[in-house]
């Protein structure tokens, strides 16, 4: 359940009026909302009744320190993929002692700073990576604490740019060589294996690309065991959300009464489909989501520059563009776009939505129905919490945007918008051009 709600006219995150978030911090604008968050860790940490379940929050959808510190509050631990966001764990005033650091390409350095700060265990995607790691642990005089990120060939019913689980995928090591990777760990003198990891891909709505995975994995898993001695399980993240009446699905009115295998895969439904298998195999169980901490927990404030009245063509323009928000021109993602002020007595308008940059992909929406808006009035686009302000680059030379925390009443800028200043500060006019 999402915090987002039409107060009278007005569109409010929890007690806050959006509008006046807009105005007083501008545009494009990112809003999360702290109840949101807190509701979707409990719900998911709460999923597998009876299991030792630990949620490590993906910090690549949203790696804000207010929402990473926020996590962190709740109990959550962190899955990062790189030396960066595990930096910004520690910045955030959290430990990172519970935490992963999975990413196929972990370099010398970041394994140092990670075997440094003392993580829980690396996900490892590649025998070399296995060699890299004990070399390194061997320098520190240490033993890396390692899991190997298995592929299961499961199809995921997922976007192709987001599917990871396919052999022919770069991830992990494929099912059938996993036995014989952890062989080799098992050899490394600086290695100590602790687990076995899958991630199959993100934005999965039914449930059974989940269940295949971990069926195809648990007897591996059990052997490991055995052999190894292996404590835990990660089963990854990759719960799906609702991207299309995503406000509809806020007090879940609507999608209750949806027919079941239509309403969106719930945390609820993952838990209970998975906790069988789970506690047949007596591990811990670490889960690590992203988008479904994070997506219906934030949307993008952005205001009308321009309608413009084509030929059988409305353009609606706005102040955000791609470089604020790349999922619909990356992976033709759907964000429902909902004005900010709600008038029922104004026609509807059906337009693309686009922003001010000068290609054809800035394109939010095509032919979207919406209530009518002019210049300057406000509108959102709804369930932009994850992989939106993360995925934010300043093509065009556009700033990132602002981001706003919400608890309650209570409202604070958590990014401030960047400055020309700020964008240019690490470039110079070499000598030989003055
Ligand atoms: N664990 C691993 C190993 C992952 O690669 C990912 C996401 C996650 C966990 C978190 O998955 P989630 O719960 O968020 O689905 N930028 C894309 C999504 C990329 C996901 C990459 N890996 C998008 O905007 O749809």
């Amino acid at each position: 359940m999402h915090h987002f709600r039409y107060a009278g006219q007005n569109l409010h995150c929890e007690s806050v009026d959006l509008a006046e978030v807009a105005r007083l911090y501008g545009t494009p604008t990112y809003v999360y909302s702290a109840a949101t968050i807190e509701d979707n860790y409990t719900r998911l940490s709460g999923s597998m009744k009876g299991l030792d379940v630990r949620v490590c929050y993906s910090l690549k959808a949203n790696s804000n320190l207010a929402v990473v510190r926020h996590l962190a509050n709740l109990g959550s631990a962190f899955d990062f993929v790189s030396g960066g966001e595990m930096r910004r764990v520690l910045a955030a005033g959290a430990g990172v002692r519970d935490s992963v650091f999975a990413g196929v390409g972990k370099t010398d350095v970041e394994i140092r700073l990670a075997l440094e700060a003392g993580i829980f265990s690396f996900h490892v995607e590649s025998e070399p990576e296995l060699g890299r790691i004990n070399h390194v642990a061997g320098k520190l005089g240490v033993r890396a604490p390692i899991a190997i990120r298995v592929n299961p060939d499961v199809d995921a019913n997922t976007h192709a740019k987001i599917t990871t689980g396919k052999s022919g995928n770069k991830f992990g090591i494929p099912l059938k060589q996993a036995a014989a990777a952890y062989e080799a760990a098992a050899k490394y003198p600086h290695v100590e294996i602790k687990g076995i990891q899958t991630h199959i891909g993100s934005q999965i709505t039914e449930v059974s690309p989940f269940v295949e995975a971990l069926d195809k994995l648990a007897p591996l898993a059990a052997d490991l065991k055995v052999r190894h001695g292996i404590s835990y399980i990660s089963i990854g993240g990759g719960i799906g959300v609702v991207y299309r009446e995503a406000l509809a699905s806020g007090p879940f009115t609507w999608w209750e009464t949806q027919p079941e295998g239509k309403r969106p895969l719930t945390a609820e439904a993952y838990g209970a489909a998975l906790a069988p298998a789970l506690r047949q195999l007596g591990l811990k169980v670490l889960l690590e989501p992203g988008r479904s901490m994070m997506a219906n927990a934030g949307v993008l404030l952005s205001r009308v520059e321009y309608l413009k009245r084509g030929q059988g063509k409305n353009f609606l323009i706005v102040d955000a563009a791609m470089n604020d928000l790349v999922r619909p021109a990356m992976y033709d993602a759907f964000h429902e776009i909902v004005p900010l002020r709600r008038d029922t007595t104004r026609r509807a308008l059906v337009a693309d939505i686009v922003g001010p940059i000068c290609e054809s992909a800035d394109c939010f929406a095509k032919d979207r129905q919406i209530q009518e808006l002019g210049e300057g009035e406000y509108l959102a686009f709804m369930s932009a919490g994850a992989y939106g302000h993360v995925m934010a680059s300043r093509y065009n030379t556009r700033p990132i945007p602002a981001e706003v925390l919400v608890k309650g009443s209570a409202f604070e800028q958590v990014t401030a918008r960047e400055t020309f200043e700020q964008m240019v500060a690490n470039e110079k006019i070499p000598a030989f051009l003055k």
